[in-house]
């Protein structure tokens, strides 16, 4: 059978072979169930399993799966694994009714790209556990929906479960996906662990259950601009950081950018890193040197202060716990410019934090064997931690938590992170509250991005450069408020080709504010109409944006209303792209800070040329940054105030309600005069 004849057969009839366990992938850790599910509970979960097949193949799938959710701590139903390769393919390859299905289909092929996702056998995209679907079955069974879907009928996805077509029109997304929705009292860390194992929920990360991941690229730039802004915070240089030195941890999905960011940027990093497997696979990368990669600390602070010295753009590595590393520069009093942390601490359970006195592997099987033990561990390696970041943050350092709850951990760990306990104000910012939210979402900028279903190079280098131009237009009459923005952003796409190869679709990331993502999208609109672009491009973003996400530690750090402590904006921002124009829509319970910590939304939107499109992009892109632009405003941001005014300017049918500022003496005043009248 050919490619397209297997997708549109779904979950096949006749039981494929089963599939061989290979080592040279990257697997999922296996996930802890004992005390999690009773026996009862473990029946539960092959029962619904079973749901996807017919009843002649039950006996022998039962004991399969109740195999792997004994091994695995899941049911991913491996056998069900197809055996063409995994990667997205031009869009004329797919079988489809409506060309937006088949951009979808391409889009959820890239997620599981062996090339692009951490656990691909595992539907794992990225961040441990940032699931496209939960199984096999749900994949095959999307797969074919998706192949037979018309332009009146929209896809339901429940944490991956595809419930049905249903029908619905022309204007309506062709999917709409949640994941992880739980009623929120049901919504810590050891639920997601048992109703994940039941087979009822998942973890859709931010765009890996949306099928909006592509690739390192995206956090690449992010954290380029990030390492930038906080170097212009400090006053350490408008264009880049040469001669300072940046201390982080982690080479895994998405802090491994940090290397890349770091040359970039032109300063020394030295990035601590417990997995010898990821500094491998960051080496095959081209992110890291094998000479730049040291277990002996003495050698490494030696290399480091050269390097400095001579201004060099390096990336150097220690091979062993971040912990380790800080405390040998507290020893040796050497300043740090710039410090942060990105290690999966979001994700505890799963052994994303190690702690310090254990290899990898020891930590590993401290986990398994004595979870305990392994906590308190993780406790008291927290609490050394904040003392070392404490040490030289008091010599100067800048140091500011990278969204993987490092702050919110080491707060739960007892460490010394505490400004004011009471009012949960921590030592620290988090790069969204000092640098991303004010610098970057407060004027609308967030990582926009597209890919040419086409898969040809040559459209990708076409858009780049329609990009750059529009950037180059904008800045001729931009405020001075933004000309930094667009001057990194027009940095960032004339060299992107350049600085990161494209792995898996052909895609791009560029920060964008509201007017900029519009300007594109029509150009590129055009283009298609007129044949520069030979195929359709998908426009999407990152939740992680001005509006998508809903996020006290992270995206929403800098709002000080006490709003950020709710979600509105983030379910606003789907329900809003939905009936404006997106061509698919998802709502997640649980991205980068963890379950329960976080809602996020993203969007995608198929471009085809067409005025359809025109009239959507318009519509859709413009809600989707000032959504975020209004709520900001109203959290009276100065920025988004700002932006806020200059958008309705821009457009006499938005009114935003801008606030009021009252002055702080009138508040007091108003309690000493209730004190001094009672
Ligand atoms: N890069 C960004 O812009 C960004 C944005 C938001 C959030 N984050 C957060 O950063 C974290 C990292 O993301 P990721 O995708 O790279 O995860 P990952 O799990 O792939 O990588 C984390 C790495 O940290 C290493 N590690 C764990 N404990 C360590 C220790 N004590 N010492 C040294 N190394 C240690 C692990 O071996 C792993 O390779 C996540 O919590 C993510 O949500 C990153």
């Amino acid at each position: 059978m050919d490619f397209k004849g297997e997708i549109r057969q779904g979950i096949p009839t006749t039981l494929p072979n089963k599939k061989k366990y290979e080592l040279e992938v990257s697997h999922a850790p296996r996930r802890v169930i004992e005390g999690v599910l009773s026996e009862k509970e473990k029946q539960l979960a092959i029962r619904n399993a079973l749901r996807y097949f017919k009843a002649e193949h039950h006996e022998l799938l039962a004991s399969e799966f109740a195999t792997e959710l004994e091994e695995y701590g899941r049911i991913y139903m491996l056998r069900f694994r197809p055996e063409y390769k995994m990667y997205a393919r031009s869009i004329e390859e797919y079988p489809y009714k409506t060309a937006q299905a088949a951009a979808i289909m391409l889009m959820i092929q890239n997620n599981l790209d062996p090339k692009v996702a951490k656990h691909p056998h595992e539907l794992i995209t990225y961040g441990g556990n940032g699931a496209v679907f939960q199984n096999w079955a749900q994949y095959l069974l999307t797969m074919q929906y998706l192949s037979e879907m018309t332009e009146k009928q929209t896809l339901v996805l429940y944490s991956g479960h595809p419930l049905g077509l249903f029908p619905s029109h022309k204007d309506a997304p062709r999917v709409v996906v949640t994941n992880g929705m739980m009623i929120p009292n049901y919504s810590k860390k050891s639920d997601w662990n048992k109703y994940n194992a039941l087979g009822v929920t998942s973890y859709g990360q931010m765009t890996a259950g949306s099928f909006m991941y592509i690739g390192p690229q995206g956090i690449v730039h992010g954290t380029t601009i990030t390492l930038l802004n906080a170097g212009r915070k400090l006053g350490l240089g408008d264009h880049d950081l040469a001669g300072k030195l940046y201390i982080t941890s982690g080479l895994g999905g998405m802090s491994g950018a940090q290397a890349l960011a770091g040359v970039i940027t032109k300063c020394v990093s030295v990035i601590g890193e417990v997995d010898g497997k990821t500094i491998d696979q960051r080496v095959v990368d081209g992110y890291v040197l094998a000479e730049n990669v040291f277990t002996d600390l003495d050698k490494l602070i030696a290399r480091c202060q050269e390097a400095r010295a001579n201004k060099e753009a390096v990336a150097l590595v220690y091979y062993g716990n971040i912990v380790a590393l800080w405390e040998k520069f507290v020893e040796e009093n050497i300043s740090v410019e710039l410090g942060s942390d990105q290690t999966s601490l979001h994700n505890i359970d799963d052994l994303g934090y190690c702690p310090i006195g254990y290899t990898f592997d020891e930590a590993k099987e401290l986990l398994i064997q004595d979870k305990d033990k392994f906590m308190s561990e993780i406790t008291a390696t927290l609490k050394r931690h904040v003392n070392a970041i404490n040490s030289l943050s008091a010599k100067g350092m800048y140091f500011w938590d990278y969204g993987n709850a490092f702050l919110k951990e080491a707060g739960d760990a007892g460490a010394d992170i505490w400004k004011n306990e009471e009012e949960k104000i921590f030592k620290y910012p988090s790069y969204v509250e000092d640098i991303m939210g004010p610098m970057c979402f407060d004027y609308g900028f967030g990582p926009f991005r597209w890919v040419c279903t086409s898969g040809d190079k040559t459209d990708l280098d076409k858009t780049d450069a329609i990009a750059a131009e529009v950037i180059k237009e904008m800045q001729q009459d931009a405020p001075p408020q933004i000309q930094s923005q667009l001057k990194d952003n027009l940095t960032w796409i004339e060299a992107a080709d350049k600085n990161i190869p494209v792995v898996g679709s052909k895609s791009r990331i560029l920060y964008a504010d509201a007017d900029g993502r519009i300007k594109i999208a029509l150009a590129f609109n055009k283009a298609i109409a007129s044949g520069a672009l030979s195929a359709p491009v998908v426009l999407g973003r990152d939740h992680h944006d001005v509006s998508g996400t809903d996020s006290p530690f992270r995206e929403t750090a800098n709002i000080y209303d006490g709003s950020r402590f709710t979600a509105d904006m983030a379910v606003h921002n789907v329900i809003g792209d939905s009936f404006r124009g997106a061509t698919w829509e998802s709502l997640h319970n649980g991205g980068g800070v963890g379950w329960g910590e976080v809602m996020n939304g993203g969007f995608g939107m198929v471009l085809d040329g067409s005025a359809d499109s025109e009239r959507r992009l318009k519509s859709m892109l413009f809600w989707d940054v000032n959504n975020g632009i209004a709520r900001r405003s109203w959290a009276r941001n100065d920025e988004a105030i700002f932006t806020a005014k200059r958008a309705m300017e821009q457009n006499p049918d938005l009114k935003i309600t801008i606030p009021n500022i009252a002055e702080d003496q009138v508040i007091m005043d108003a309690f000493s005069k209730l004190k001094s009248e009672g």
